[in-house]
């Protein structure tokens, strides 16, 4: 105390000195010591002589290196990820990579590759992922693969290749990505297809070929984890080269610029003749939509129909029961009875997000989907006049529900009471005009995540949040409080089991410093972007552990009593505050540096005042409180006349006393 005292009257008194001491920056931006550099768009072209011999991994993009040979990165040895994306290299030379064992991941992404040596790849003996996106590459022969026996994704976009045959001696046993997106390859044949089968668990990539044929039955040799052929023409051509094929995931979307033919009974009628558990169609047109259409859907578990222009779902499709997940994103129906919902009675993911038109929620129209786990409604311009009891009347099981970014809706007491598993429910941007007094969240017993941003809530309603003993995370960012104060008695009393609490850009400038009494399992607090000083520190006293944001608000100092409230947690933010770097606030200053592990965000942690301080960051700050020889001065004038006057005034005292006696 006493150190305080002294430290605040020389810093009003006296003349404190400060000293900046600021490291000298290197050229590339050190993540992490010895290991991950930065060195992106900087002109080099050589690696630098300040990266240390352990680097691991090296951003070196935008860089300028033609060719590249056995002395440019032999330095580094330990090597594990390069990125040497548009560094216009044309040669890479023999063994540039020889000692380079421990190269996971090689990234050449849009350099006008003119030549690989046959030996250039042999050093990295464990590389996983070799990018060669937008390389010029016209045929695979002209990546030297025989060493590459662990070689898991190989990424060959927008390049010249027509035909996918590797070369014989190509590694393939460990493939799982096979990237040629945005090539020319016209043609498939079996043989083609056939060099692939060693990879049993390979996603394999077409999309944006134009694809003008494929041989009967050429991927009938293996398994596919994953196939895509999207932005294809005609789906006819696709489904007769996937005879017989077995396929996890069948990616045939559709884009805007595509010159799509409908798909007809008669064309999907090829997924009869093939083994797939999950299929995208989005943004095909449908002919002909009946029953009938769904012929050859009868084994899929998982179906995309997103922006296929559905104004509803035909009755009476039969046999549906394998579908779990349906997505049925920007379509046009115009109320939710129009899926026929009954067509899909073992559905447990359902989706219908941003609506074409506005989306009327009946009553019931979903009451056959008793197994529904998660119905997604997010971005939709919902017509639910006192949402949602009867609308979601049968979703007996239901665990998530999203109604964020929808207009208003208005909800009745005990919205969800048709839904008393609900253990996730988002209604993030979403107005919500609400009574007064009003409880829509009654009786959720089991809801945990409640997403309530940007919702115009009244959060001066004390019971809004009544009745969810288990609610662990609430989210109310963006939500205004009365006079920006956080009182006493507010409705996070109702909430007593919370671990994460977000009330960032909740445009508060107090919180009570009893706010939170009720909240004792706390974690996560984020407080950013208020207005908040440091009073209202105070209201943290009883919480330890928290991983505390107070970033972008109005602290300037914290005073010595509150320092071990922020002691007492774990991580805490406070960069973007108008921090004071002056010698009233030393032991703030002193306590920051001296936790720097707790601290994020320590780049943006800078100093607002004094003016010769501001922008450099708190822990750049070297502040020495001592006395000044003009301070010693002032201080030794100052006593002098404190004791002349103290003098004078037992002078006069005395001479009054006597004259009275
Ligand atoms: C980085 O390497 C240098 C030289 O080997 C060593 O002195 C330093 O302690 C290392 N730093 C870290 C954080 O490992
Ligand atoms: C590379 O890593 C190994 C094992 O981690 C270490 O022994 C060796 O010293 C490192 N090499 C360099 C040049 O730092
Ligand atoms: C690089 O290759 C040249 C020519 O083959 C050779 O003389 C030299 O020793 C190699 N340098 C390193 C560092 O291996
Ligand atoms: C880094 O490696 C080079 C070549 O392997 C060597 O000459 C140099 O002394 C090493 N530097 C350090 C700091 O170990
Ligand atoms: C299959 O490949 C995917 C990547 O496409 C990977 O995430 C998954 O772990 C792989 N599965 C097995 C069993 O190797
Ligand atoms: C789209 O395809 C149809 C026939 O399939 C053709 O008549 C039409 O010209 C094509 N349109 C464009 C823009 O390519
Ligand atoms: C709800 O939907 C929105 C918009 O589609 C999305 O951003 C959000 O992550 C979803 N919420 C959950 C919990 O998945
Ligand atoms: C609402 O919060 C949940 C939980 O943090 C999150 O998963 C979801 O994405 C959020 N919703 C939106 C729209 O951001
Ligand atoms: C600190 O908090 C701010 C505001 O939430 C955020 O933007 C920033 O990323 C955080 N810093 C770190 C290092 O996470």
């Amino acid at each position: 105390m006493a150190r305080a005292v002294s430290c605040f009257l020389l810093a009003v008194l006296l003349s404190a000195s400060c000293k900046v001491i600021i490291s000298s920056d290197p050229m590339c931006i050190e993540k992490e010591a010895n290991k991950t550099y930065n060195c992106e768009n900087l002109g080099l072209s050589k690696i630098p002589d300040t990266l240390p011999n352990k680097t691991e991994i090296l951003e070196f993009s935008f860089n300028f290196l033609p060719t590249i040979q056995n002395t440019t990165f032999s330095r580094l040895i330990n090597l594990t990820f390069l990125d040497l994306t548009r560094c216009q290299i044309n040669w890479i030379h023999e063994d540039t990579f020889q000692s380079h064992r421990q190269l996971n991941t090689l990234v050449f992404t849009g350099n006008p590759l003119i030549f690989i040596a046959e030996t250039a790849f042999n050093g990295p003996v464990a590389l996983k992922h070799l990018f060669l996106i937008q390389t010029g590459i016209t045929s695979l022969e002209f990546i030297p693969g025989h060493n590459l026996r662990d070689l898991e994704s190989l990424y060959l976009g927008s390049n010249h290749i027509s035909s996918i045959q590797l070369p014989k001696s190509f590694p393939t046993q460990s493939l799982q990505v096979l990237d040629f997106q945005n090539n020319a390859i016209h043609y498939l044949s079996k043989e083609d297809v056939t060099c692939l089968k060693p990879a049993t668990n390979l996603s394999l990539n077409f999309n944006g070929n134009d694809i003008k044929d494929i041989e009967p039955e050429a991927f009938i040799s293996t398994v596919f984890r994953s196939v895509n052929f999207g932005g294809m023409a005609d789906l006819s051509v696709i489904f007769k080269g996937l005879q017989k094929s077995a396929i996890q995931s069948l990616w045939l979307g559709s884009f805007e610029d595509t010159n799509a033919s409908d798909l007809s009974p008669a064309v999907l009628q090829g997924l009869c003749e093939m083994s797939v558990e999950s299929i995208n169609l989005q943004k095909h047109r449908f002919s002909d939509l009946t029953s009938a259409t769904f012929k050859c859907f009868k084994r899929i578990r998982e179906l995309d129909l997103t922006a296929t222009h559905l104004t509803s779902l035909p009755s009476g499709i039969e046999g549906m029961e394998s579908l779990k997940k349906l997505v049925l994103n920007v379509n046009h129906f115009e109320h939710l009875c129009q899926i026929n919902a009954a067509n899909f009675p073992s559905l447990t993911h359902l989706y219908i997000k941003g609506n074409v038109r506005r989306l009327l929620l009946r009553d019931g129209c979903l009451e056959k989907l008793g197994k529904l786990q998660q119905l997604d409604l997010s971005h939709n311009d919902l017509e639910a006049p006192d949402c949602c009891s009867v609308a979601l009347r049968g979703l007996s099981h239901l665990q998530s529900l999203n109604l964020s970014y929808s207009e208003p809706l208005s909800l009745q007491s005990q919205a969800f009471d048709n839904c008393p598993r609900l253990e996730l429910l988002d209604l993030a941007f979403t107005r919500l005009p609400m009574r007064a007094q009003q409880s829509p969240f009654q009786n959720l017993h089991h809801l945990q995540v409640l997403n309530l941003s940007h919702c115009f809530l009244d959060t001066s309603n004390q019971y809004l949040l009544t009745g969810l003993p288990s609610l662990r995370h609430l989210n109310l960012q963006g939500n205004q409080f009365h006079d920006g104060t956080l009182p006493r008695s507010n409705l996070l009393q109702m909430v007593d089991s919370l671990e994460v609490l977000v009330l960032s850009s909740c445009g508060l400038h107090f919180i009570d410093q009893h706010a939170f009494q009720n909240l004792r399992k706390m974690r996560h607090m984020d407080l950013s972007h208020n207005n908040l000083m440091y009073g209202s520190i105070e209201a943290l006293g009883h919480l330890k552990g928290l991983y505390l944001n107070l970033a972008s608000n109005n602290i300037h100092t914290v005073p010595s009593h509150l320092i071990p409230i922020l002691s007492q947690q774990r991580i805490i933010n406070l960069s973007h505050n108008p921090l004071e770097c002056s010698c009233s606030n030393i032991y703030f200053l002193t306590w920051y540096k001296e936790n720097l592990q707790k601290l994020e965000g320590s780049e943006e942690t800078i100093c607002a005042t004094p003016a010769s301080l501001r922008g450099v960051k708190l822990s750049a700050v070297k502040l020495y409180c001592g006395i000044t020889a003009m301070g010693i001065f002032f201080l030794a004038v100052f006593s002098l006349l404190l004791t002349i006057l103290l003098f004078f005034a037992v002078k006069f005292l005395l001479r009054w006393k006597y004259q009275h006696i």
